[in-house]
């Protein structure tokens, strides 16, 4: 199977890892890929948003399977316009993407399948916003309805903060505070059926403790051992089936993967948001565990015909990643600062480094390019072996001003 993966991040580093290990993949193509993609597969250059350049660019490699990593990419249409082109894409429409594109959407989808999820207010004003805060009380949850890269919500107890964050925005939507800790669950869809992977926890605040802004998430573990049994099927069973259900009940049928990320509160699950694509960084650890060969599994969602009852494989053990952020993630990442200790970090037992946001400087050394700069990776039999091998290989990871999380799976 000749594939190409569209995305840069420490996600797409994962997912190229796994495809690359796939048997069945004969071609791996990334665009634009980074550093660490540049080893397994051929990167292209190109911007993944220009549904054209794209589509041109998987016609001329003869592409059997597209598979998007980011919402921004699927926003943008390329899901529709590979289909159109009659090329298999792993990804929804753009139509069906809102799900993660639009809150105020995905409100409504939840709403129409009866998915439980946190009571919320759409609001276009300053009154409205005011009406909603006043509504729910605190801690207050307000959150940009547009796509902000995982730094639209604001969830404080300080109502003027609280204002202040609705009125930087067009249309905010404001909703209960769920409590309960947060799972984040993969569910492989074909538009009619879905399969779930490895639930697994991020950690979304920049600094330990869980204190500091909202991130993008600063290092995520999986399996959950913790979880009650039967959170998975309870899952599929009344919120990714009735959400498929509904979305295609609507003629956007949902390709690809639907995340649900979660809140076990006291009164039970509670969506808190979808995203159309994997989660970052949980898909690092996701696909550490996964033995079932990738692609075969994502060429079936995107060409149809999923078997519902079938269940991946998964190494024993668990993973750990530790994301090490440029200095000023997320406010103002610095760029162009020199990565060093990659060798070492990947000499540690169990441990390996994804590249999420690196670029090569002229003399082809490594340096900071994003927010994110590295996803650092850690197996083991058990979490205390995945999370030791995780940060031994950070230890040797050097970069000037950088960040991470030191309570990540602890
Ligand atoms: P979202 O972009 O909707 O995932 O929100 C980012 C993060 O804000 C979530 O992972 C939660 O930690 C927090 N959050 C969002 N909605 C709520 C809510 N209703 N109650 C409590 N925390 C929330
Ligand atoms: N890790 C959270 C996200 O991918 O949105």
């Amino acid at each position: 199977m000749r594939v190409l993966l569209l995305g840069s991040g420490g996600r797409e580093h994962a997912l190229a890892r796994a495809l690359h290990r796939d048997p069945a993949v004969t071609a791996l193509h990334c665009a634009p890929g980074n550093p660490g993609t540049a080893g397994i597969a051929d990167n292209h250059q190109l911007d993944p948003t220009d549904p054209v350049a794209v589509t041109e660019l998987a016609e001329r490699l003869a592409i059997e399977l597209v598979v998007v990593g980011p919402e921004a990419v699927l926003v943008a249409g390329v899901g529709d316009a590979l289909r159109t082109a009659g090329i298999p894409c792993f990804g929804p429409d753009r139509d069906a993407a809102r799900i993660e594109g639009s809150k105020a959407f995905a409100k409504e989808i939840m709403a129409a399948a009866g998915v439980p999820t946190a009571a919320a207010r759409v609001c276009d004003s300053a009154a409205e916003a005011g009406a909603a805060l006043a509504e729910f009380g605190p801690p207050y949850v307000v959150k940009d309805d547009g796509l902000a890269a995982g730094k639209g919500v604001v969830v404080t107890g300080d109502r003027d903060a609280a204002a202040a964050h609705a009125a930087e925005c067009d249309r905010v939507v404001i909703e209960e505070f769920l409590d309960g800790p947060e799972v984040s669950l993969f569910a492989l869809c074909d538009g009619v059926h879905a399969i779930p992977l490895l639930p697994a926890q991020d950690f979304k605040r920049a600094h330990d403790g869980d204190a500091g802004p909202n991130t993008g998430g600063m290092g995520a573990y999986t399996p959950l051992p913790w979880a009650p049994d039967g959170l998975v099927d309870e899952v599929m069973a009344t919120v990714v089936q009735p959400t498929l259900d509904e979305l295609r009940r609507r003629g956007t049928p949902y390709v690809g993967v639907l995340y649900a990320g979660l809140a076990l509160t006291s009164k039970g699950v509670r969506v808190v948001e979808f995203n159309a694509r994997f989660g970052d960084p949980e898909t690092q650890v996701v696909l550490d565990r996964l033995a079932t060969p990738l692609a075969g599994l994502l060429q079936a969602c995107a060409i149809g015909g999923l078997d519902p009852a079938f269940r991946p494989e998964w190494h024993p053990g668990a993973a750990v990643t530790v994301v090490v952020a440029a200095e000023g993630y997320p406010a103002a990442p610095v760029k162009g600062d020199a990565i060093g200790g990659l060798d070492e970090a990947a000499q540690v037992p169990g441990a390996y480094v994804l590249h999420a946001g690196t670029a090569l400087d002229a003399d082809g050394r490594p340096v900071a390019n994003g927010g994110r700069v590295l996803s650092v990776v850690g197996g083991g039999p058990d979490l205390a072996t995945a999370r030791a091998a995780a940060y031994e290989a950070v230890a040797h990871i050097t970069l000037r001003g950088s960040h991470h999380r030191s309570d990540i799976a602890l």
